[in-house]
This record gives C-alpha cells, structure tokens and sequence, in this order.
C-alpha cells in the first residue's frame, strides 16, 4: 500500500493580486494534512472512497430547465482530474497503466465537515498526484509535481492563482509569482504532457522564505465558510468595469507583497508587520470599490482585537468568512489575545507551519 500526504496552506498577502500573471503573494503550509491510500487491485473495477467532506455542498444554477453543478465545488472532480492528468503523464513517460483502489481522508475540515479554508482541493490534488506518481514509479521534482497538480486542479477550477498548489508541494513560508495560464491553455494544445512539464512557465517563481525567529502565526477561524471560486469571479467583473482602480489595486498590492518579501529575507518582523497592515487595508479598499465583502463585520472584530495585542492581521485568502490571521511576536500575550477571539466567537486554530522533510529540491 502506498501512502501520500500533503498540508493544507493559508494566504499570508497578496491576495486577488497574484490571481495575475506574475503578482506575488505569501503562503504557508499547515501542519494539516489530505491523506491519499493506494493499493494496486486485481479487479476490473476500481473504487474510489473519500472521507473527506461528509457533508458535500454542491453549487448549481439552472440553464433553461437543467439544473446545472458547479463542479468546482465537487471534490470528486478534483479526485478525478489528478489521477487523469497523472496517468496521461504515466503514459507519456511509456508507462503501462493498473488497477487500484484509492482511499482520502482529511484533516482539512472542521469535525462537523464544515470546511475551514485551508486548501483541501489543492491538497487532495497534490496527494494523489504523489501517490500515483510512486505507484507508476515516477521520480518527480517539486517543479514537476506543482506543474502535474497545477494542471488538474486549474482544469477544475478555471480560475484562481494556484498559489494553495505551491504551497502544499513546497511546504514552510513561501513567495509564489502565479505563471501566464493563457500560456498553458494554448501550450495544452500544442505540445505532448512530457514535454509541457519540461518546459519553464513564463512568469512562475516560488521562493522558501526563511522568517524571523521571534514571528509567531496565529489563525483565527470565523466558523463561516467562503467560496473561493465565486469571490475570485467577482472580483473579476469588478476587473472588466473598473479597469484604472484595479491596475491601482494591483500596482500597490505588488509593492507590498516585494517589501513584505523583503522583511522576510531580513528577518524583520517590524517591516513584515507594517505590509501586513498595508495589505489589509489594499484589499479592504478593493472590497469597498468592488461590493464584494472581503472583510467580514466578524474578520474586522478579529483584527481589532489582534491590533489592540500588538499583533499586525488580516484576512486570508479570498476572505467573506473562513480564517483570518494575525503575525505577532512570540514575547506578547498570545493567551490573552485567543481569549479575546474567543469571547468574540472567534476559533483560534491551533495549526502550526508544516516543513517538509523529504522534499525533492529541484
Ligand atoms: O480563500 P483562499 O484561501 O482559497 O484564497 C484565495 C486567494 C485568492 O488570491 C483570492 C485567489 C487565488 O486563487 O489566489
Ligand atoms: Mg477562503
């Protein structure tokens, strides 16, 4: 039996920004984990059986009288895509393709199989094609294993910055520059899966960031979840009617991002802090500009009360509920400021940043 794992993420800054090419954002990987079990089967039929998501949510919308899903929200498809894209790769390296039975389990999601937001599609995406990858006795690098699992997730959900899929391979604190998806879109076409994979991605960068050692991540999880996919699309009309405040938006959100960037390198905890307020207020702005409630009343609550501790928040990822995060140094009263969230029905979550060991550097 094989077994795969691969972390959970959250957005530090950047958000909505590194949706464009070449914009950077900061990520972390959680030290929670989609699990992924292969066993090779004798069978004519494989199974598939996923204890991730007990209770699915599906999106639908009617055209004419069909009721029609959104499959971005259906965690089979992104089951599916990876093991499609994988296998493609299987047999493009000449490989005979098998039988197996796959098994997913995650910590991914609350008890209760609400989500938190912390990356489980891009997870589960990341975890098979790893698994399937040893199964067919594939060597991949962490390049190849981002290119592979970026291609099936970004097939499913048409949009977003692949971000959470870097995050997930690389583990620790990352800067990740989204790649030209234009590009791949018309490269799909034009050239065999080996051969795309070997290829560099115009404008994909993703650097490990070593941090301050005083710096300490505390996430807060508002009990709501938030829609990725519908929020990006959003914000992607308000892109279409508002062209000069959203070339603005993200003019200023890659100035940040490369100072926050800097305060990593540096190891300065102060300048860190300072972009993150920056961001926060960016993306408040463009929530404000473009109707969409990035800042919920509740994440609001949830950074006010982080600021008054000394810590710099903010909202992560896509915002509208989900997690919000604060970056504090470790000497303050951590304590008080969970109670504080507490009170205010906020979850902290105990999650720490996952490092992993056995990567293969590129
Ligand atoms: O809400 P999350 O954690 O899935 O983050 C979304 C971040 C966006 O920049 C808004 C979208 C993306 O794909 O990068
Ligand atoms: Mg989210």
């Amino acid at each position: 039996m094989i077994t795969e794992k691969a972390p959970g993420k959250l957005y530090i800054a950047g958000e909505y920004a590194v949706v464009e090419n070449g914009n950077p954002a900061i990520l972390v990987a959680l030290d929670q984990f989609v699990t992924c079990q292969l066993t090779a089967a004798q069978h004519q039929t494989g199974r598939i059986i996923s204890r991730q998501y007990q209770d699915i949510e599906l999106s639908w919308r009617r055209q004419g009288d069909q009721l029609v899903v959104d499959q971005r929200d259906n965690p089979f498809s992104y089951i599916i895509q990876a093991i499609e894209v994988t296998e493609a790769y299987t047999r493009s390296c000449g490989r005979q393709l098998k039988m197996f039975d796959l098994t997913i389990d995650s910590d991914l999601d609350s008890d209760n199989g609400r989500k938190y937001g912390l990356g489980s599609s891009a997870a589960v995406t990341v975890a098979i094609v790893k698994a399937l990858c040893r199964f067919y006795q594939l060597t991949v690098t962490n390049e190849k294993l981002f290119k592979l699992a970026a291609i099936a997730h970004f097939t499913v959900q048409k949009n977003g910055s692949l971000g959470d899929v870097a995050a997930s391979v690389y583990g620790g604190w990352i800067a990740y520059h989204s790649f030209d998806r234009q590009w791949l879109a018309e490269q799909q076409q034009a050239v065999d899966l080996t051969t795309l994979i070997n290829l560099p991605w115009p404008d994909l960068e993703v650097e490990p960031l070593p941090t301050p050692k005083q710096l300490r991540l505390l996430i807060g999880w508002t009990g709501k979840p938030a829609s990725t996919s519908l929020l990006v699309d959003k914000i992607s009309l308000f892109k279409a009617v508002h062209q000069q405040e959203y070339r603005q938006f993200l003019t200023d959100s890659q100035q940040c991002v490369t100072r926050m960037i800097n305060g990593f390198r540096t190891k300065r905890l102060d300048l860190i802090q300072q972009q993150i307020r920056v961001n926060r207020q960016l993306l408040a702005r463009l929530g404000q500009l473009s109707g969409v409630s990035i800042e919920t009343p509740l994440l609001q609550k949830l950074c006010t009360i982080a600021e008054q501790a000394g810590g710099a928040a903010k909202t992560s990822g896509a915002g509208g509920g989900d997690c919000g995060i604060a970056l504090i140094d470790n000497r303050q009263d951590v304590k008080q400021l969970q109670k504080r969230w507490q009170a205010a029905r906020i979850q902290p979550l105990a999650l720490h940043v996952f490092f992993d060991q056995d990567s293969k550097e590129d």
